[in-house]
């Protein structure tokens, strides 16, 4: 695709997705690199500007990560973000030291010039600081153009250059004014034309797939999850039939799910491919019977999956392609793109089928965020209810059901769950909450029911806010939605007497109970 493109060279900072991700709010496509990249790879790309992000050193220490100074001559706008600001000033001759006082949280920045970064922002702008070191003395031929209490340069300019420094983090959302400031960057500095839009990019990658796949035939294993499901929908409006989705009911899927996703991309829906759905329920009720432990059934979902998978790749025969719904914070967090640790890798259920007779792997995803792949999938027409689904993890409710799994307890816990979705819901909270679930407890105690003894289930709600779902809060749901959703469960559902709400944050608790 020629897409004009701005590059986020990481330094090991922890907004260095988020540099992306606002860049790309700015209808402009963005990458991710390593500032191991080396500047020959950098040219060879012709960005129309490059952001150095934040991170974690101090530029002046020896085995800091650095860059060529070759990097800011080559006539390419750059922008340098806290300690990417540091090391532009460090590397052309500039001073930065440990500053005398740290700044951090939310700080009152002076805009003191006019300068093509902050038209239209505020003469005092409230901004994200999160620095020990400073600049103490700017790079020769450089201006200051805004400063704080602490912090005498907290942006400087080398305008014929384009080179641009700021302390703070426009990518947060606590700097108010700082999308705007990355839009001057971005459409002003560097002179995107601002191209990357959702409409363009399907169009696009379905001639991209046709040009790839020619006549061959291609294979996708359909989870019902937001980017499979979006893969799916792509590589139909590309290919048509030459695309065959296998979809695994494995009996562990949220209430007429597997329905849902059969409505969708089954003989009846809207896509032209070939579907085809396992029942394989019975199978895993099967393999998942008398296993507690938490590990175990994870490994046995995951490779069961891989096995049922292969088994219909096998009666299918020799494809060309298997497709992934791989999307580009996978590719960041394995370590391919920026500088962030390896964090996991692919978690696409159990990994890749070992006797899948294909040629190549095809990703049509992999160039977008999570936010994107969803604009992606509303622009293929595929109904809000299946784009705008919760994160669901791939053993699915095998990890919300503590201890062994059964048929009953499935039966149990997506009953619950479906009250609490649908209530949920009608409180108008869906969008608001980051993700929330009913999961069924191992324990069973004492209730009363009309004038009988029970001896049921105890369900446990949990709901969170989250932003990366590294770390989570328990939401704040009214007390009056909780009340209703305990009720309907404990009328409706047969077998549970009991309802908790989780509070536990992540850490020291988990999103999911197993
Ligand atoms: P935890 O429980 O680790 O969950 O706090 C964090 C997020 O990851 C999801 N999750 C998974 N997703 N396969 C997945 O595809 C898994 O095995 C898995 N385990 C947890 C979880 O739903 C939450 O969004």
């Amino acid at each position: 695709m020629d897409q004009e493109k701005v590059i986020v060279i990481d330094f090991g900072g922890q907004y260095n997705q988020l540099v992306a991700r606002r860049v790309r709010e700015c209808n402009v496509y963005c990458e991710i690199y390593s500032y191991r990249t080396d500047i020959e790879t950098i040219k060879a790309m012709q960005p129309k500007g490059i952001i150095l992000t934040g991170g974690p050193n101090s530029c002046y220490e020896a085995d800091s990560p650095t860059y060529t100074r070759e990097l800011f001559e080559l006539g390419i706008p750059v922008l340098g973000l806290c300690y990417g600001a540091q090391l532009m000033m460090h590397v052309l001759g500039g001073k930065v030291e440990k500053a005398p006082v740290r700044e951090y949280g939310k700080t009152e920045v002076v805009v003191d010039q006019a300068s093509p970064l902050f038209t239209d922002v505020s003469e005092k702008t409230i901004c994200w600081m999160s620095h020990f070191d400073y600049i103490s003395k700017t790079a020769p031929d450089f201006k200051i153009v805004a400063h704080t209490a602490d912090c005498p340069v907290a942006a400087a300019e080398n305008k014929e250059k384009n080179l641009y420094a700021i302390q703070f983090h426009p990518e947060v959302l606590h700097t108010q004014e700082g999308t705007k400031m990355l839009y001057n960057f971005v459409r002003s500095v560097c002179g995107c034309a601002g191209t990357w839009r959702m409409d363009h990019f399907v169009e696009n990658s379905i001639l991209e797939i046709r040009k790839k796949v020619g006549d061959g035939k291609v294979l996708l294993a359909l989870s019902g999850g937001v980017d499979s499901s979006v893969a799916a929908g792509l590589l139909s409006k590309a290919i048509g039939k030459q695309l065959t989705c296998v979809f695994v009911d494995h009996g562990l899927l949220r209430k007429d799910e597997g329905d849902e996703v059969e409505q969708v991309f089954g003989a009846n829906g809207q896509f032209d491919l070939n579907f085809i759905r396992v029942n394989a329920q019975e199978r895993y009720y099967k393999k998942l019977a008398g296993v507690e432990e938490p590990e175990r059934k994870r490994k046995i979902i995951g490779e069961e999956f891989i096995r049922v998978f292969e088994e219909e790749a096998k009666k299918i025969g020799a494809v060309d392609f298997l497709a992934q719904g791989t999307i580009y914070p996978d590719v960041v967090e394995s370590g391919l793109g920026g500088e962030s640790a390896v964090i996991k890798s692919h978690h696409n259920v159990g990994g890749l089928p070992d006797y899948v007779d294909f040629k190549e792997i095809i990703e049509p995803l992999r160039d977008l965020f999570k936010d994107e792949v969803r604009k992606a999938g509303l622009e293929l027409g595929i109904p809000e209810a299946l784009v705008f689904r919760q994160p669901f993890p791939g053993p699915g409710l095998g990890i919300r059901i503590i201890g062994e799994v059964t048929a009953e307890k499935v039966k149990i816990v997506q009953e619950a769950d479906a009250i609490y979705r649908e209530e949920i819901a009608k409180a108008g909270l869906d969008r608001a909450i980051g993700q929330y679930f009913a999961a069924l407890t191992n324990m069973r105690s004492v209730g009363v029911m009309g004038d009988e003894r029970t001896y049921d289930y105890a369900v446990a709600l949990r709901a969170v806010n989250t932003v990366d779902f590294m770390t989570a809060e328990a939401a704040e749901i009214p007390f009056e939605v909780l009340q209703k959703v305990m009720s309907r469960i404990i009328n409706e559902v047969k077998g549970v007497n009991r309802v908790f709400y989780d509070l536990t944050s992540k850490p020291p608790g988990t999103i999911e109970f197993e």
